[in-house]
């Protein structure tokens, strides 16, 4: 822009200026310009004042409406709010010389050297039997790397997610003292522990960075991708939380060899519902490979050809197609989600029988009960639903529970149209590896779809 022009600011898309004379209100739209610190406000499509140098000038994405009427002025913010979070794959995360639990959440290299400057401190929050585990490789880690650190061990558990264990590692972190622009939370365990410590680092002054490492399959594939984190309440799942990106997950599948068989299997419940959602290569490989990712522990064993990567494909499948859906929509704005297959009826019937179910096994239960439901309503080829619930059984997760009753299954139909504006909006397959929501199962498909699920799967679930 030539110095001592007139520049002007366009109109964006949906701006107004309206004089209603009708109502007597006026409506004007303002951007925000920053000069030399101070903010202010140009209507929308008005020429910017010549002593404002462009380069000098930022232009928030953030807008001001106005409207006044009789009564008064009222105002309309409205401003996009811009997340940036990164899931990095990475091996030997704890080698001291690795520098990624440290740095990795970073992105710019000189901001690194900044900080390498001066001695660092982490505030770590590990699940009790990770720390066990793993709690004195940590511990070497910070120390060769002259870190000033904390470790708090805590019992994360289903039944101790809760705003207790919120608050006690609030006053931890609080006593410990962080920089909280620059020395993020660190949380290391199952899918428990991070949804406690990110709903924690997310209430702390308002909002301190934290990352996620973690240590079961479950929260490898899902827990650790997207953005919620939550405790439990009144004894309903998840019921206070918030929408708190991580500042970086670290995926270490290394963590995974020491986890117990079953949950092995709890965290495949969550990778089949991405493959029965959306892949079928994702579906195919865990029906040619389910038993062998189960024996080897999702351990990468080279020289077995004909397995291939195969625990490599399948995490990084689930990872990319859960970011797929998750990232368009972080706050969970629309509720037309993929991503809630297994998710409706299972709350319910989780915290009903706690603890006799995992996560990724009450999910599995739904997914069947709604294998059916897609089956009866024409949706599902016989052979289809078939093939799902012989896959389901190959990775060893349940397949239908005593206490996922018809009531229990149309109370939480009910909760699910409740919170999802009057509708079911119900992911159901339409094919391996494909689906789409509907609105329109009826009471008596349901009721069909129950007792044949019933009468077939019944006998399976010992
Ligand atoms: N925030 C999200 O988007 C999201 C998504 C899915 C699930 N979740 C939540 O995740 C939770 C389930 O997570 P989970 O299945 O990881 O359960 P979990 O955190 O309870 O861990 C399961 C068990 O494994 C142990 N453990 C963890 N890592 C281990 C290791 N490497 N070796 C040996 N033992 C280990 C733990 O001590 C625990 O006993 C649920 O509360 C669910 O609501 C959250
Ligand atoms: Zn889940």
């Amino acid at each position: 822009m030539p110095a001592g022009d007139l520049y002007t600011v366009t109109p964006i898309r949906g701006a107004t200026k309206t004089e209603n004379s009708g109502s007597r209100s006026k409506q004007k739209e303002y951007l925000l310009i920053q000069v030399k610190n101070t903010w202010n406000c140009v209507e929308s499509g008005q020429e910017i004042p010549t002593t404002w140098k462009e380069d000098q000038v930022i232009v928030s994405p953030a807008k001001i409406g106005e409207t006044l009427t009789e009564s008064g002025v009222s105002w309309t913010v409205k401003t996009p709010i811009y997340f940036c979070y990164k899931v990095i794959e990475i091996q030997n995360l704890l080698d001291p010389n690795n520098m990624t639990l440290l740095y990795g959440h970073v992105s710019d290299p000189q901001e690194v050297e900044v900080y390498q400057k001066k001695i660092q401190k982490r505030f770590v929050v590990m699940d009790t039997n990770v720390e066990k585990l793993y709690g004195s490789k940590v511990r070497k880690y910070f120390e060769a790397n002259d870190v000033t650190f904390k470790i708090l061990a805590l019992e994360t558990t289903e039944e101790t997610k809760s705003m207790e264990l919120v608050l006690t590692i609030l006053e931890e972190i609080h006593k410990f003292g962080i920089d909280r622009r620059t020395e993020p939370v660190i949380a290391i365990g199952g899918g428990v522990c991070l949804d406690i410590v990110g709903l924690a680092a997310s209430l702390y002054r308002r909002r301190t960075p934290y990352i996620r490492v973690p240590t079961t399959l479950l929260s490898y594939v899902d827990a650790s991708v997207g953005a919620k984190n939550g405790v439990n309440f009144c004894n309903c799942k998840n019921k206070l939380g918030s929408y708190t990106p991580p500042a970086a997950t670290f995926l270490d599948r290394s963590f995974i060899k020491t986890i117990p068989r079953r949950q092995i299997s709890n965290g495949l419940g969550e990778i089949l519902k991405m493959a029965l959602m959306k892949h079928k290569g994702l579906f195919e490989l865990l029906e040619s490979h389910g038993k062998y990712l189960l024996d080897t522990k999702f351990q990468s064993r080279n020289g077995l050809a004909s397995h291939g990567d195969a625990a490599l494909t399948a995490t990084r499948l689930a990872i990319q197609t859960m970011l797929e859906e998750l990232a368009p929509n972080l706050w969970e704005d629309d509720l037309e989600r993929l991503v809630d297959y297994g998710h409706v009826i299972s709350p319910e019937l989780e915290m009903k029988v706690l603890p006799a179910l995992m996560h990724g096994e009450a999910v599995n239960i739904d997914m069947a009960f709604m294998t059916y439901v897609s089956f009866e309503s024409g949706l599902l080829a016989s052979e289809e639903k078939t093939r799902t619930i012989q896959c389901m059984r190959t990775l060893e997760l349940p397949v239908w529970h005593k206490e996922c009753t018809l009531p229990l299954i149309k109370r939480a139909l009910g909760e699910r149209f409740k919170h999802s504006g009057g509708k079911l909006r119900l992911p159901l397959p339409t094919g391996l590896g494909t689906a789409e929501i509907f609105n329109d199962v009826n009471e008596e498909t349901m009721k069909r779809a129950f007792e044949k699920w019933t009468e077939d799967c019944q006998e399976l679930s010992t």
